[in-house]
């Protein structure tokens, strides 16, 4: 069994996207001192990405690195991987990131890149999970935190909380319901490796009470 970190201060880069309300929460949880860590740079792949004003305003440095601007994706992810090595980064965190990650990535941060999920995985990976999660009808959805392999969320399960559905629910309304408890589970999923108490075998992840137990 190998543990995932190290106790210690988190310095974290977050990828979006998009809107950044999973970045904005976790922010808070540092403001609010729940969570050991702080955030070295925003970096997105979209440079109209709301996330990326959301971390301008609260004075957190910002990147955008334009995916077609390089050969492929070997070349754009070489670029990203120099600029979070050169920031000491310890863990990079996926919040509405809309691209598979690749081999240059992983191999560099290895079980150190993590990504939520709007759905209870396995079920509902890839796109529209809470609509996937409606159309098939299950009464339990949730949130899924992983740590990020090559697969389309197929990684090791670090945290999962269920959120009920129910019948008035549109798309709308259960993705705002799971949302609440992304902003929740992630933080918490990252303060658990900042105290050390996430271990790693084969799929597994397991959840030590304290570092030494
Ligand atoms: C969230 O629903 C997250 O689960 C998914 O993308 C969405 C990002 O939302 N991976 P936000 O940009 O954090 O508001």
């Amino acid at each position: 069994m190998k543990q995932l970190m190290e106790a210690g201060h988190l310095k974290l880069a977050v990828l979006a996207s998009g809107r950044g309300s999973n970045f904005d929460a976790i922010c808070q949880g540092i403001d609010d001192k729940v969570l050991d860590a702080e955030i070295s740079v925003l970096v997105s792949d979209n440079p109209n990405a709301p996330a990326l004003k959301k971390a301008a305003s609260r004075g957190i440095e910002t990147l955008h690195i334009d995916p077609r601007e390089f050969s492929g994706r070997n070349a754009y992810e070489s670029v990203l991987v120099d600029e979070l090595k050169a920031r000491n980064i310890d863990l990079v965190v996926l919040a509405g990131y809309m691209r598979l990650v690749g081999k240059v990535f992983l191999s560099a941060f290895e079980n150190r890149v993590l990504n939520i999920h709007p759905a209870l995985l396995p079920s509902f990976q890839g796109l529209h999970a809470q609509k996937q999660a409606l159309d098939y009808g299950v009464r339990i959805s949730g949130c899924t935190v992983h740590i990020v392999d090559e697969g389309m969320d197929t990684g090791p399960i670090i945290l999962q909380k269920e959120v009920p559905v129910y019948d008035t629910d549109d798309e709308e309304a259960l993705s705002k319901r799971i949302l609440r408890e992304e902003h929740q589970i992630y933080r918490q999923a990252l303060q658990l490796i900042a105290e050390g108490r996430v271990w790693i075998e084969g799929r597994r992840v397991f959840i030590k009470n304290s570092p030494g137990d």
